[in-house]
């Protein structure tokens, strides 16, 4: 009988402790708009918008390079800073990557796009090749992989299936990355993923 494991700590659970709620610098019209388009509007919209903050010097100066500083001290991942919009009509994370450190690999229940602050984050992407019928069960491809830099824009992920990724850092520095999501789809978070057993779990935030 196979055996049956449950998702412990979700990609957005991890870490979170350190996180904290605040009013947010960036442009908040600009992130509500977004929010209100349908996807495929709003991600060309939502990765110009976080190429264009990874690039704000006032931005990096406040919320980046003090989150550097302390990054020193920490062994996982977590996510620094989370500004949410009403009725959580999205939501923009600052994630940390201390070196050696990464996700599992996972979805998200709502778009979502990302860009590195500092440093280089990898993306490790997949293709799922079953049709989902069967409960707790996903077939994954590794379909690429790239590496995220802050002169190399934005990475966009579709809800669901069509944004099975993982998310690491490396490299030799600590690194740092602004993400923004859209409103979610679904009850839950995402789902995360085990291929080396062909699992797969609903990943809940609470
Ligand atoms: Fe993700």
């Amino acid at each position: 009988m196979k055996g049956k494991t449950k998702c412990h700590k979700g990609v957005s659970e991890e870490g979170q402790e350190n996180h904290m709620r605040t009013t947010l610098t960036p442009d908040t019209n600009e992130l509500r708009e977004i929010a209100l388009l349908p996807t495929q509007s709003a991600l060309p919209r939502a990765a110009r918008f976080l190429s264009d903050l990874v690039k704000d010097a006032g931005f990096v100066q406040g919320e980046i390079l003090p989150l550097l500083q302390k990054s020193r001290n920490a062994q996982d991942w977590y996510v620094a800073r989370q500004y949410d919009g009403e009725d959580d009509s999205y939501s923009l994370k600052i994630f940390v990557w201390p070196v050696g450190t990464g996700t599992k690999i996972h979805d998200h229940s709502s778009w979502g796009a990302y860009a590195s602050a500092s440093g280089t984050v990898l993306e490790e992407r997949y293709d799922r090749l079953d049709d989902g019928s069967l409960m707790e069960h996903a077939r994954l491809k590794k379909a690429w992989q790239l590496s995220w830099s802050p002169e190399d824009g934005a990475s966009t992920v579709l809800p669901g299936d069509g944004g099975i990724h993982r998310v690491g850092n490396p490299g030799e520095d600590a690194a740092i990355s602004v993400h923004l999501y859209g409103p979610r789809l679904e009850e839950v978070d995402g789902r995360d993923y085990d291929p080396s057993r062909d699992y797969v779990c609903a990943r809940r935030e609470d």
